[in-house]
């Protein structure tokens, strides 16, 4: 956005994000970057919202489960009432986890999900979805021009490496030489969508016509087993790692898997990098990280 001519304000308050992430952009005249809480009100003055506030790896949600509501709910009522006011438009960074652990494969838009409302995930999960509801409900009563997206698992460099994530800890444990974690057997599917390709659906449903709101679903369709993501990124950084298996946590969707067909037929978007090119890049990163550390 700072390439294309935009001023950028971002904020965070730093509960998963890290100010280094953006370090690379804090001499550009065009960027601003502002330590808040979404859960309170804020006050600026802005044309576009793109609502990503939230943590979204299970160790860090489930940490204070009763903020992550907070930062879903009201968060999503307070960067709502921002739009609400200055008259932006407003894109929810929503999730592919309102479907829960679906019985229907790949998920449409249409599939309205299967999900624990009291669960270890529920803060999360309802979370997203009542912030869902809250998007459409000011659509419909204050005439809000809104963009939902409902993302699917996405990795890249800059990720948290303590997140928990499947893709960032196997590639720590493989660089790490350390046993690699499967949980259950492995066979339990994902795909996995490089942060690149995600930006560009963004960037792409923002640029929407205003009588599309979505939601609709951002990912790669490509469907890997956990334990084939493992043994690629073990091909790719080499050493000693073995795999061992851990009892599976609960709730844990078996499959997971994209139905984009809307994004292409709307957005013209589709996902470019595959595994083998977004892989080594993540790869790179956290080789890098590591040093550092
Ligand atoms: N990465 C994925 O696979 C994925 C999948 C589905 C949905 N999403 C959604 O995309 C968004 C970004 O996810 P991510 O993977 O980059 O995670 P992330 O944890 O790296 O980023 C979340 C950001 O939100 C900030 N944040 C958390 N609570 C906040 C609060 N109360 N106020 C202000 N900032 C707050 C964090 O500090 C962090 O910078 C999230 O809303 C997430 O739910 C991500």
């Amino acid at each position: 956005m700072l390439a294309d001519g935009s001023e950028v304000l971002c904020v965070d308050n730093f509960f998963t994000g890290r100010r280094m992430n953006v370090a690379h952009l804090m001499d550009d005249p065009n960027f601003e970057l502002m330590r808040h809480d979404v859960t309170f009100p804020l006050y600026v003055e802005v044309d576009e919202i793109y609502n990503l506030a939230c943590p979204a790896s299970p160790v860090h949600y489930q940490y204070d489960p009763v903020q992550t509501t907070k930062t879903s709910v009201h968060g999503a009522i307070n960067m709502l009432g921002l739009a609400k006011r200055t008259g932006a438009k407003i894109l929810q960074a929503s999730t592919s986890e309102v479907y829960g652990d679906p019985t229907v494969h790949p998920q449409p838009e249409s599939y309205w999900g299967n999900v624990n409302p009291v669960g270890s995930r529920s803060c999360y999960d309802e979370g997203k979805r009542c912030a869902e509801t809250l998007f459409f409900d000011y659509h419909r009563q204050h005439g809000l021009e809104i963009k939902v997206a409902r993302i699917f698992n996405t990795y890249g460099p800059r990720m948290h490496p303590e997140d928990g994530r499947v893709v960032s800890n196997f590639i720590i444990q493989a660089l790490r030489n350390e046993p690699i974690t499967l949980y259950g057997d492995g066979s339990q599917t994902r795909s996995f969508c490089y942060v690149d390709d995600l930006i560009e659906g963004f960037i792409k449903l923002m640029a929407t016509p205003v009588d599309f709101t979505g939601p609709v679903n951002l990912g790669n369709p490509d469907e890997f087993t956990i334990r084939q993501l493992a043994e690629q990124v073990l091909d790719l950084v080499g050493g000693s790692s073995q795999l061992v298996e851990r009892p599976l946590p609960a709730d844990d969707p078996k499959q997971r898997q994209p139905d984009i067909s809307l994004a292409r037929k709307r957005l013209g978007w589709e996902p470019q990098y595959s595994l083998e090119v977004g892989l080594p890049k993540s790869i790179e990163y956290f080789r890098s990280l590591l040093k550092e550390i």
